[in-house]
């Protein structure tokens, strides 16, 4: 029996797609246990270019399963549309299973989510406006609606006419918005439109709804391979992330076991995904961020838009304070490096190795609580040689040129983590596995 969990160890956008992609031809069951729609995973394989937001990575491997576990929060209706893309690309989807205790991204989740934006002005925090942050809340609160709800319309109807007169209340409380956003706020407080399209998403999305921890019991009594698909990155972790730019989930293995529906010490091994750089969507610190000419050059090279909303990515060099940081978190078994291959054009690449406080001069080796210190603290960094060579055809560890392997082995020794696979390219036999 193995169970991998496959967690962002940086700030999101590691490639998590990509491995979890790579790893599934030999897993029977791949989960993806926290966040929603706000996920944007590019998977490149042999049968295309495919941009996933809800639906696991192992989607692309008929044999696999792929279960959106009970920690995952579901818009059902951007469910259903991608599924029909992923159709429209030959996959039937008959491989996917939702968990009946997921709950729900409801139309007025993303209403709240865009509010909120509003209302902190200079101080937001660039979410994906996909509602995540909102149903988060309520389902702390109490007063979610579950996928089960959506396969039972009387129960669904009556949680959403008892959720929505408080809704219609919260946002009364946004005045600014009401003439601007009046049809937004119409059609997302409007009860029969959402029952409507809810329970029509519900009846397309029925024969995937599973019992999330039968299935998982099952494959781990048949002592299947299991992968556990991280969203987002520790820096966005809703208790460790630099708070409050963070995301409302637990990206870290912890939220792995409660998200998906098994024990803690099932979890055999911990694969963490950091890219050879940084790189960060939406606001908040960012230590090596570079807003220079190598900022571009990653930012051109990597292709670093966002997935899910286009943004650019903010790009810098590789922070190894909070990679460390995740790994002490998250006890990485190992960890992939992704697109090494993005560096090959550097004549010098550098690593932050520290962070000072201009204020005090103190050195920080880990992410402080207070954000507002994390703003001011400077990367120590060391220079390591570039290596200036075209490493996408590389395919064994002794084909990559020495500067490159340096540079691993470097990064291998900041984060005190063996790092088992390096990636050259999106493919999937671009990855080296050591
Ligand atoms: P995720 O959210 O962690 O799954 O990562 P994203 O899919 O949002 O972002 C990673 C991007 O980098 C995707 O477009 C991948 O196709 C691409 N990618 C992954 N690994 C590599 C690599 O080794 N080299 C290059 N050039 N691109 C890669
Ligand atoms: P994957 O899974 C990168 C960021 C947003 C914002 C913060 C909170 O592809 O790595 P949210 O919408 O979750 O309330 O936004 O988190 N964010 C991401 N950044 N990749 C993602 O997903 C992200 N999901 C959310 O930009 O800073
Ligand atoms: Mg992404």
């Amino acid at each position: 029996m193995s169970v991998i969990a496959v967690v962002g160890a940086q700030w999101g956008d590691e490639g998590k797609g990509r491995v979890v992609d790579y790893l599934a031809e030999d897993a029977e069951l791949v989960i993806r246990y926290g966040g929603g729609n706000n996920a944007g995973h590019t998977v490149v394989n042999p049968h295309g270019h495919f941009k996933l937001h809800l639906i696991p990575s192992g989607i692309f491997h008929p044999g696999t399963r792929n279960l959106l576990g009970n920690g995952v929060v579901i818009n059902p209706p951007a469910l259903v549309a991608e599924l029909d893309g992923l159709r429209g690309a030959g996959f039937d989807g008959d491989n996917l299973f939702i968990s009946d205790r997921a709950h729900l991204v409801m139309p007025y989740h993303v209403l709240l989510d865009q509010l909120e934006e509003r209302e902190r002005g200079a101080g937001k925090l660039g979410t994906t406006s996909r509602g995540i942050g909102p149903a988060y809340v309520d389902k702390v609160a109490r007063r979610g609606l579950r996928v089960i709800d959506l396969v039972e319309p009387e129960t669904f109807r009556a949680r959403l006419a008892a959720a929505l007169p408080r809704i219609r209340r919260v946002v009364a409380g946004y005045p600014g918005a009401a003439d601007e956003m009046a049809d937004e706020i119409d059609a997302a407080t409007d009860e029969a439109r959402i029952a409507d399209a809810y329970l029509a998403a519900g009846t397309r999305l029925a024969r995937h709804v599973v019992d999330g921890q039968g299935l998982v019991d099952e494959s781990l009594e048949r002592g299947e391979r299991i992968l556990l698909e991280g969203q987002l990155g520790t820096m966005r972790d809703l208790d460790w992330g630099i708070y409050p730019y963070v995301t409302s989930s637990s990206p870290i293995p912890g939220g792995a076991s409660l998200g998906a529906g098994l024990p803690a010490v099932a979890i055999d091994q911990v694969l963490g995904v950091a890219k050879a750089y940084t790189t960060a969507v939406g606001a908040g610190p960012l230590p090596t961020e570079l807003e220079d000419a190598d900022g571009e050059l990653l930012r051109d090279r990597g292709q670093e838009y966002g997935t899910s909303t286009g943004r650019a990515r903010r790009c810098g060099w590789y922070d190894a304070v909070a990679v460390r940081f995740s790994v002490r978190l998250a006890g990485y078994s190992s960890i992939a490096l992704t697109k090494v291959d993005v560096l090959d054009a550097f004549d010098r690449i550098l690593v932050a190795r520290a962070y000072r406080d201009p204020a005090d001069g103190r050195e920080w080796t880990t992410v402080p609580a207070s954000t507002s210190v994390y703003e001011r603290l400077e990367p120590v960094y060391e220079e390591l040689p570039g290596w200036q060579a075209d490493t996408t055809a590389c395919r064994t560890w002794a084909e990559l040129p020495a500067a490159a392997r340096a540079y691993v082995e470097r990064l291998e020794e900041l984060a005190s983590v063996p790092i088992s696979h390096v990636s050259v390219g999106p493919e999937r036999a671009q990855m080296i596995v050591r």
